[in-house]
C-alpha cells in the first residue's frame, strides 16, 4: 500500500465540516449538539465536545459498516500500527479482547492463555464455548506480582494440547513487564496456531525504538490496545489490529457488530483518529519527553531510603523479556506500609492518585500529558511517605505491615480441574454454599486476590481444600479478592 499521509484525521475532520456547515439536525442525540442539554452540565463540557457528539447520518460512516472517513481514518491507523487492517473500538479492550476470542474461535476449541488474563478473556470464553488451558504466570515472589509467561511455557503447553486452535498472550502486564513476544511467535506459528495478544497496556510501545517490541512489530495474528490507557484518546476508546492472512476478516466484523453500539459515540472515534495522527507525527518526540521524566522519577524514588521503583533492572527475569520504562511500580513494603494504605496516603494528604494498589506496590503511569510539576509532586509525596519521622497518619492509623504479611509467599495452589467449560458453569443455575466447606463443588464464580491478579478458581472448575485453604490465609493476610459476589467469600457460588 502507498504510504499514506499521516497528518490526516479524515474522521475528525467530517465532524468538523458538520459543524461548519449549521446543518439542522433531526436526529439523535436528543440534546441537538447541547442547545437542549441542562445548562449545568453544557457550561461545564462546552459546546464544542456537543457540537461533534453527532450520529451515523449523512457522510458521517458507520463504525459497524465503514466505507467513508471512518475507513480511511481505520487505514491510516492501520499504517501507524504496522498492522494490515485496523478496527476502532468503542467499548474499550474489553470489546477488543472478546472480539478478539470469538472471532478465533468456535464452541468446543481448546485455547491456550495465561491464568492472569483479563477478565474481559473470561467472559469471551463464557460467549465462545471455548476450552481454556491455562498457564501459570511467572510471579516475583518478593515483590509479590505476576510477569507475563515465558516461551518455554508455550512450547510446553502447546507439546501438552496439540489440539489448541490458538495462544492468547497479555504483553505488557499492568506492571510494565512484555513477554518474548517474537519467541512465541515463532513457536505459535511453528505450530500452526493463532497468536492473539492482549496488547491493551502497550498502545505506545509501536513509536518509540527505547520502548519493547509491539506485538504488530512481532506479527501477531491480532492485536488489541487501549489508545485511552496511555495515548491521548478518550476513555473506552481502543483499537483491535490484525497482521497477516490467518483471521477471517469477514467474522471479525460480524463479531465486533455483537459488541459495539449500533450508535457509537463519535467524539471517542474522533478522539481515535487525532489520537492516531499525534502518534504517527510526533510519537516518538512526545514519548522521549515521557520515557525521560519516567526515568527520572525512577531514579530519584529509587534514592528514597526504603522504596524501590523496578525498571529495566528486572529485564532477564523470567516473565521479563522487556519492560515499559513509563511505568513506575513503587514498592512500599519497607516503609511498613501496604500499598493499599500509600494509595490512600497520596491521595487524601498529598491529592496525588495513582492508578493501582495492591499489598506491597503502588503503580503510578507517567504518559504524555504528565509535566515535571506532576513529577515533583509524586516525588515530595513518596520522601514524605517514608520520612522516619512521619506523623502517624490519620488515613492508615495502624502503618504497620505485619512480618507475617512481608514474608507471606507466593506458592500458588496447582490449577484446578476443569470439570466442565466456563461458558456451562455461567449458564447453568447456581447455588450458594459456605466457602469453607465448599471443596468438591464446581465453582461457578471467578476468585482472583489482588495481587498478583492471578485467578485461583475459574467458572467451571472443581473447588479443592488447597485452594480454600489458600485463599483463606490470603484473606486473613489482608489481601483483597476480586470477582465473587460475597468479596469476604464466607460464601461462594457453585453449581448445584
Ligand atoms: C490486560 C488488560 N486487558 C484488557 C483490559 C480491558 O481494557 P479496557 O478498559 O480498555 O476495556 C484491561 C483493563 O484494565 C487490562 O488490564
Amino acid at each position: 500500500m502507498p504510504r499514506l499521509d499521516q497528518r490526516r484525521t479524515p474522521f475528525f475532520d467530517v465532524l468538523m465540516d458538520y459543524v461548519t456547515a449549521g446543518t439542522i439536525p433531526f436526529h439523535t442525540p436528543g440534546h441537538k449538539q447541547g442547545i437542549g442539554m441542562h445548562k449545568r452540565m453544557r457550561d461545564f463540557i462546552g459546546e464544542n465536545v456537543l457540537a461533534i457528539d453527532l450520529t451515523q447520518v449523512g457522510n458521517l460512516d458507520d463504525l459497524n459498516v465503514p466505507t467513508g472517513p471512518l475507513l480511511a481514518a481505520h487505514k491510516l491507523a492501520a499504517q501507524a500500527w504496522g498492522a494490515d487492517h485496523t478496527h476502532f473500538l468503542i467499548n474499550g479492550s474489553t470489546a477488543g479482547n472478546q472480539a478478539m476470542l470469538m472471532t478465533a474461535l468456535r464452541p468446543g476449541d481448546t485455547v491456550i492463555l495465561p491464568r492472569n488474563s483479563h477478565k474481559s478473556a473470561v467472559s469471551a470464553l463464557i460467549m465462545s464455548a471455548a476450552r481454556p488451558v491455562y498457564m501459570q504466570p511467572e510471579v516475583d515472589q518478593s515483590l509479590h506480582l505476576d510477569h507475563c509467561v515465558t516461551p518455554a511455557t508455550v512450547e510446553r503447553t502447546l507439546a501438552d494440547h496439540p489440539e489448541a486452535k490458538a495462544v492468547f498472550i497479555t504483553s505488557p502486564t499492568y506492571y510494565g513487564a512484555t513477554a518474548d513476544l517474537a519467541e512465541i511467535e515463532r513457536i505459535v506459528h511453528a505450530a500452526g496456531k493463532l497468536l492473539l495478544i492482549d496488547e491493551a497496556w502497550g498502545p505506545h510501545l509501536h513509536f518509540h525504538p527505547e520502548l519493547p517490541p509491539s506485538a504488530t512489530s512481532v506479527g501477531a495474528d491480532v492485536c488489541v490496545n487501549s489508545t485511552h490507557k496511555l495515548l491521548a484518546a478518550m476513555s473506552q476508546s481502543s483499537m483491535i489490529h490484525v497482521c497477516g492472512s490467518r483471521i477471517d476478516l469477514g467474522r471479525l466484523q460480524s463479531t465486533l457488530r455483537i459488541f459495539q453500539s449500533t450508535s457509537p459515540n463519535q467524539v471517542l472515534l474522533a478522539s481515535l483518529d487525532v489520537a492516531r495522527m499525534q502518534m504517527a507525527t510526533q510519537g516518538e518526540e512526545l514519548l522521549g519527553r515521557t520515557l525521560a521524566l519516567a526515568r527520572q522519577a525512577r531514579e530519584r524514588l529509587n534514592a528514597i531510603p526504603g522504596v524501590y521503583c523496578m525498571g529495566l533492572d528486572q529485564v532477564g527475569k523470567p516473565g521479563v523479556a522487556g519492560y515499559d520504562e513509563t511505568r513506575l511500580v513503587i514498592t512500599v513494603k519497607d516503609l511498613e506500609y501496604t500499598g493499599y494504605e500509600a494509595d490512600r496516603i497520596l491521595r487524601k494528604r498529598y491529592n496525588v492518585q495513582i492508578e493501582l494498589a495492591d499489598l506491597f506496590n503502588v503503580v503510578a503511569l507517567v504518559s504524555l500529558g504528565n509535566t515535571q510539576e506532576h513529577i515533583d509532586r509524586l516525588i515530595f509525596a513518596v520522601s514524605e511517605l517514608a520520612r522516619e519521622d512521619r506523623p502517624i497518619d490519620i488515613y492508615s492509623p495502624t502503618g504497620v505491615l505485619t512480618d507475617r504479611m512481608k514474608k507471606k509467599s507466593y506458592h500458588l495452589p496447582p490449577i484446578p480441574e476443569l470439570v466442565v467449560t466456563p461458558r456451562e458453569a455461567f449458564l447453568s443455575d447456581h447455588v450458594e454454599v459456605p466457602f469453607r466447606s465448599s471443596a468438591g463443588r464446581v465453582c461457578a464464580e471467578v476468585v482472583t486476590p489482588y495481587p498478583p491478579g492471578i485467578p485461583l478458581i475459574c467458572p467451571g472448575e472443581r473447588l479443592t481444600k488447597e485452594t480454600i485453604d489458600y485463599l483463606r490465609l490470603e484473606l486473613k493476610a489482608g489481601v483483597h479478592i476480586q470477582g465473587p459476589v460475597d468479596e469476604k467469600l464466607r460464601t461462594i457460588r457453585v453449581l448445584p
